[in-house]
C-alpha cells in the first residue's frame, strides 16, 4: 500500500477479537521481529513476544496505559532497550512503528502502550524478571468489526502550518512554497503519525538545506519515543519524493517560543 494512503488510514486499534493469532502468522511475526533488529544500525533494542496475553493483561489492568486504562488484546509485543540512552529510544521507537505498519500488512491491528509507570515488581511478574523496565508495549490482535451505524473514533491533528515553519519558529511557510519544494504531501500525511496522549510535539524548521525537528517540552519533559516514530515515517514519506537521506540526532539547547519551550531533536538534510 502506498505510504500516503496507509498513514491516512492508520489508526491505534483498541478493541480485538478473543481469538489467537495463528502460528503460520506468528512465526511471520517473529521473522520481522529478526529482520527489523538486524536492520537496525545500533542492535540497542529487542522485541519481544508475550503470547499469553491473558496473562499480561489482567496483572497490568488498572496499571498501564492512559490512566490505567490497559488494553485487552490476545497477544502482546515488548520493546526492550539493551540500554537506555537517547539513540536506542529513537531507534526502537522507529523500528518498533516500521513493525507496526508491517503488522497492519498481515491485517492485524496494533496499538501502543504506555507501561512507564508502571511498578517494576508488578512488570517482572507480568512480563518476566529480564523485562521489569520495559516502557512501552504494543497490544497485537485480530481488529474487532467496525459498528456501522456508529462513527470512527478520530483523533485530531494539528494542521501543516501549527507545526511547519521557516528558518525560526513561528514564522510560517506558504503551503506554495511546501509545494515547490515538493515537500507539501510529505507534511500532510506524516501529521497522521501517532504520538503518546495524541499531543503532536513535532514541530520543523525548514532552511535552506536541512530541516531541524523539534519536540514540545511538557513539564520540563521531552517523550523521543514520539521523535523515533515521526523520523520513520518522514523518511518513507521522503522516499516518495526521491530523497533517501537519514534523520541525524543533535544536541542543542530548547528554543523558547509562544511562552512554550521546543527542543531541537534532529536533522534531516535536503
Ligand atoms: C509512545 C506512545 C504511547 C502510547 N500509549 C498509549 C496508551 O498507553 N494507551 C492508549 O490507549 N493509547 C496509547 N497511544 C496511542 C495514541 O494515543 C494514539 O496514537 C493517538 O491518540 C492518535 O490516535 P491514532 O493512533 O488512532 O491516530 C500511544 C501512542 C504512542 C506513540
Amino acid at each position: 500500500m502506498l505510504m500516503s494512503n496507509f498513514l491516512k488510514n492508520r489508526k491505534s486499534i483498541r478493541e480485538y477479537k478473543d481469538k489467537a493469532i495463528n502460528e503460520g502468522v506468528m512465526n511471520k511475526l517473529l521473522d520481522i521481529f529478526k529482520e527489523l533488529e538486524e536492520e537496525s544500525n545500533s542492535k540497542s533494542f529487542n522485541f519481544i513476544l508475550f503470547k499469553d496475553g491473558e496473562k499480561v493483561y489482567k496483572l497490568l489492568e488498572g496499571k498501564a496505559g492512559y490512566s490505567g486504562v490497559m488494553i485487552k488484546s490476545p497477544h502482546y509485543i515488548g520493546i526492550r532497550l539493551k540500554e537506555v540512552t537517547k539513540e536506542s529510544i529513537v531507534e526502537a521507537s522507529y523500528y518498533t512503528e516500521k513493525l507496526m505498519s508491517k503488522l497492519s500488512e498481515l491485517n492485524l491491528g496494533s496499538c501502543w502502550i504506555n507501561v512507564k509507570d508502571v511498578d517494576k515488581a508488578i512488570k517482572a511478574e507480568a512480563l518476566g524478571e529480564d523485562n521489569k523496565n520495559i516502557g512501552y508495549l504494543v497490544a497485537i490482535g485480530h481488529p474487532k468489526a467496525k459498528n456501522p451505524f456508529l462513527e470512527d473514533p478520530f483523533s485530531a491533528r494539528f494542521s501543516i502550518e501549527e507545526i511547519v515553519f521557516k528558518n525560526e519558529m513561528g514564522n510560517s511557510i506558504s503551503l506554495q512554497e511546501l509545494e515547490n519544494r515538493g515537500l507539501d504531501d510529505l507534511f500532510y500525511y506524516i501529521r497522521f503519525a501517532p504520538s503518546n496522549f495524541n499531543k503532536q510535539p513535532w514541530r520543523f524548521i525548514l532552511n535552506e538545506n536541512k530541516i531541524t525537528l523539534l519536540l514540545e517540552v511538557d513539564q520540563g519533559r521531552t517523550d523521543l519515543m514520539d521523535a523515533g516514530i515521526i523520523m520513520y515515517y518522514f523518511e518513507e514519506m521522503a522516499k516518495t519524493v526521491g530523497l533517501s537521506n537519514k534523520w541525524k540526532l543533535i544536541e542543542e539547547e530548547p528554543i523558547e517560543y509562544d511562552g512554550k519551550q521546543y527542543r531541537p531533536v534532529g536533522e534531516y538534510n535536503i
